[in-house]
């Protein structure tokens, strides 16, 4: 059977008893405020405006003042608010860190990641965070910037989330950069090159020709050459009452790897748990992560596109037990929501796109 989400109410908080974590600073970090209304399944509304997501490097100044005003508006909401900046961050801490058991299985933790759940649970997560931004600025074609770091020119960290105050002529007037946050590793700011196998190679050591020739390779590796089909690309099989500990083996070749050592880069290494985007508990809190994430969820499209003889299985997984895996979110008018997998297919349907940008790493075949 399907995957199926809890009432959130039952959300158990676990970083008020982490035994796993050391010293975690972000507390109450795990429950989305729950709610009394009965959850409904989500209508996807089919004439909503088409929104294109933006490649990070590249965005104007006019998109950022407008990315301003929308992630200023939702920090600025009570924590309470389920658009508030905390009620998005803790989606993530629930649905990773065992806020949310099974429904029908008391003692199994929900665990989106390490399975073929990953892609889909994050499309609709950030489908309803995009969404609320755009409302929150009454401006239904406002998109997520992605960070295109499987492209040179995208291999660091996109300036504009840097920076404590957004650049102003008026030194005495400091304007709180609402894309800034605080716990990052400082020593790979911009420029600074992501390196795409951080958690397994000594870190330094090349040049950046030879890290962006090293990262170009690693995207060829995982969304070629390992990733044939979907069973590959998706990662393993998870059903309702599975054991997530028993699903790591079988994690997608980008999830465990160029997702993975993005995470694990920008989170400050300083902090006992790698704070922020280190951990699956407060990577939400850094608002990098949905940007990241962005990319990562690119990645589905692209490897969907790649089409023709070379690439002969590369569609979604058909089996039951994933198209109808389903999660609950707030959507954009505050309503407790289900959503599917099986919905969010095909990107088109969601109305939204992706800035066309090079593919280098289709020519770097190790
Ligand atoms: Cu839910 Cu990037 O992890």
């Amino acid at each position: 059977a399907p995957i199926k989400t809890p009432d959130v109410s039952t959300c158990k908080d676990s970083t008020t008893g982490f035994t796993n974590l050391k010293d975690h600073i972000r507390s109450n970090a795990c429950c989305p405020p729950s709610s009394e209304n009965p959850i409904k399944d989500y209508v996807i509304p089919t004439d909503a405006v088409l929104r294109t997501r933006p490649v990070a490097h590249r965005v104007t100044e006019e998109y950022k003042a407008k990315y301003q005003k929308a992630m200023a508006a939702m920090r600025a909401l009570p924590d309470e608010h389920p658009h508030s900046f905390a009620a998005q961050a803790k989606i993530h801490c629930a649905y990773c860190n065992g806020g949310y058991f099974q429904d029908g299985f008391p003692t199994k933790e929900l665990q989106i990641h390490n399975s073929w759940l990953f892609y889909p649970f994050h499309r609709w997560y950030l489908y309803f965070f995009e969404k609320i931004l755009g409302t929150l600025i009454d401006d239904p074609t406002f998109a997520l910037p992605y960070w295109n770091w499987d492209n040179p020119s995208g291999m660091s960290m996109p300036g504009f989330f840097e920076g404590k105050y957004l650049p102003n002529a008026d030194p005495t007037v400091r304007v709180p950069n609402a894309a800034f946050d605080a716990f990052r590793n400082v020593d790979h700011l911009p420029p600074a090159i992501v390196n795409m196998d951080f958690r397994n190679s000594a870190s330094g050591g090349y040049t950046c020709v030879q890290q962006i020739g090293s990262n170009l390779t690693l995207m060829y590796k995982q969304m070629v050459a390992n990733s044939p089909n979907a069973e590959t690309f998706f990662g393993g099989e998870f059903r309702a009452g599975d054991d997530p500990i028993d699903m790591q083996h079988s994690t997608g070749p980008i999830e465990s790897g160029v997702h993975t050592a993005v995470h694990a880069w920008v989170g400050n290494n300083r902090m006992p748990n790698n704070e922020d985007m280190g951990n699956f508990y407060s990577a939400g809190w850094d608002p990098l992560f949905y940007t990241h994430h962005a990319n990562v969820d690119r990645t589905w499209k692209l490897w969907k596109d790649m089409q023709g003889p070379d690439y002969p299985d590369h569609t979604e997984p058909t089996d039951p037990d994933w198209l109808n895996a389903s999660y609950v979110f707030y959507d954009e008018n505050q309503e407790l929501v289900r959503v599917y997998n099986k919905d969010c297919v095909q990107i088109e349907n969601l109305r939204y796109e992706y800035e066309p940008s090079p593919l280098p790493w289709l020519g770097s075949r190790p």
